[in-house]
């Protein structure tokens, strides 16, 4: 079955003003790229090759200029606006009609996932057999600002609670869900919180509550980071600098894995790469052609 991908990208970045004045945060760059092109990456990874991304109604025009339909990477980009933000599980109000019957991954915009294996624990996660949803659960240090989850006396998650005062656990709910449209069932009941929004845990919980979820931990070797205020966005930029000069691949190189993935072909590679001879980002694109042209 086709599995299909949405980004939420919209909201108002309030917590990063004034850097956020005229754009949302998924312009802004973390290090080299824009934000956007880490949650979309990590789409790609998946396979994933129908995208939606729900945006603030002004950006549409930034968006038609940074990836347009995708078809330069293999991929068919499509958008929805969100009038207001009303919250993480309104996107999924908004992208109904676009995954109609499918499976669907729902990731955040401002969300950065990276480590070894990637593609096989996405890959893992797709097949899932029993189960209408999977989430990925990470340990942080603090964990006051996530969904959190709560354990029982024998060590089953019992509930996720949103930003809890108290704490519950170090083990916290990460920005991408897979859901199958079951999801859509449970939408149905879903209430705003205390907060005025609609919350991703208020799902999330009815399929934990329903013995409906699976549970995939990354662990220590993986990292996974948001962006929500300038320390978490100025840590992501440092993380992926020191990786990239220490090891000399990029992340979130989107060219890089439509190529890898057999999105498109070399031709088409050379065609984007062309015309950026400046940036590393377009020499390290030349690198992969040349490695690649070679091995023909
Ligand atoms: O990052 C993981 C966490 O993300 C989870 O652990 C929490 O359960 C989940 O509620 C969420 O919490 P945040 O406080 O980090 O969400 P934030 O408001 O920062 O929004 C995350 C992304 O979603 C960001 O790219 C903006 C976008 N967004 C958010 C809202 C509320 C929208 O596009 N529309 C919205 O209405």
């Amino acid at each position: 079955m086709k599995v299909k991908g949405v980004i939420l990208a919209g909201g108002n970045s309030s917590r990063l003003f004034p850097a956020t004045k005229c754009f949302t945060k998924h312009f802004l760059t973390i290090y080299d790229k824009p934000l956007i092109y880490y949650p979309l990456s990590t789409l790609m990874l998946a396979g994933i090759r129908d995208i939606l991304i729900i945006v603030k109604k002004n950006e549409l025009d930034l968006y038609n200029k940074l990836l347009g339909n995708g078809e330069f990477l293999g991929l068919s980009i499509t958008y929805e606006i969100q009038e207001t933000p009303r919250g993480i599980a309104d996107s999924l109000f908004i992208c109904k009609k676009f995954v109609g019957n499918s499976n669907f991954y729902l990731i955040l915009g401002d969300n950065l996932f990276f480590g070894t294996l990637f593609s096989k624990i996405l890959n893992d996660s797709k097949k899932l057999k029993n189960k209408n949803s999977c989430l990925f659960v990470c340990e942080v240090d603090d964990p006051s600002e996530f969904g959190v989850l709560k354990f029982n006396k024998k060590n089953l998650p019992t509930e996720i609670v949103e930003k809890p005062k108290k704490n519950i656990s170090n083990k916290v709910v990460t920005g991408m869900y897979f859901y199958k449209p079951k999801v859509f069932e449970y939408l149905k009941k879903i209430k705003k919180s205390s907060r005025g929004e609609y919350e991703i845990s208020s799902i999330n919980n009815f399929f934990l509550k329903n013995n409906d979820c699976k549970l995939i931990y990354l662990n220590r070797g993986f990292t996974w980071l948001d962006t929500g205020n300038a320390d978490n966005l100025l840590q992501a930029s440092q993380f992926v600098q020191a990786y990239q000069k220490r090891q000399g691949f990029m992340i979130a190189c989107i060219e890089e894995i439509a190529l890898s993935k057999g999105f498109i072909k070399l031709s088409q590679f050379y065609k984007l790469i062309k015309n950026h001879k400046n940036s590393k980002y377009g020499k390290y694109l030349r690198k992969i052609y040349e490695n690649k042209k070679h091995k023909l």
